[in-house]
């Protein structure tokens, strides 16, 4: 059987937008039959949230499109996720630099921004601060079903 590809998200928190791309590609990969063969996760580049659960307001955001946020707690990035994971995703350009820092990983092909995928080439704004959970809820589902196909068609899945 083929290894399983490893996908993480990564914010500066881990309770706002990265959570919520955990949550919203793992039902997608479960929507197409692929639970099996793609495992999810996300963290923060901080140290702020470790064990916490998400932000209610993303909570209450995947709340409403029937997505579950069951079981998810914060963690940091640590070193060994350079090996464990085949993409690292990063919510905004601060982000990939502090996880190329953590990762002490200057410039790898698997550490990428999520919109870079799309034609709008922004950072996920952060709801921490603009309060704005559906515009990120938006621009999340956007990144991550391209995420999707890009990752079907490199493992042929
Ligand atoms: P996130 O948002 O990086 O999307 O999880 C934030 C969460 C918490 C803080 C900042 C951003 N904070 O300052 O505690």
């Amino acid at each position: 059987m083929q290894k399983k590809v490893h996908v993480l998200f990564v914010c500066l928190g881990n309770i706002c937008r990265s959570p919520m791309a955990e949550a919203v590609f793992r039902h997608m990969v479960m929507e197409e039959g692929l639970d099996g063969a793609i495992s999810v996760d996300s963290a923060a580049t901080s140290s702020w949230h470790i064990g916490e659960p998400p932000h209610k307001g993303t909570v209450a955001k995947l709340k409403e499109y029937g997505i579950s946020t069951e079981g998810m707690a914060g963690r940091q990035v640590s070193r060994t996720d350079f090996d464990q994971f085949d993409y690292i995703i990063g919510m905004d350009t601060s982000n990939i630099r502090n996880v190329r820092d953590l990762l002490g990983q200057p410039d790898h092909p698997k550490i990428f921004r999520l919109l870079d995928l799309t034609e709008r080439s922004m950072d996920v704004p952060d709801p921490y601060f603009t309060g704005d959970f559906q515009e990120t809820y938006d621009l999340v589902i956007e990144g991550c079903r391209i995420l999707l196909d890009k990752i079907r068609m490199e493992h042929s899945i």
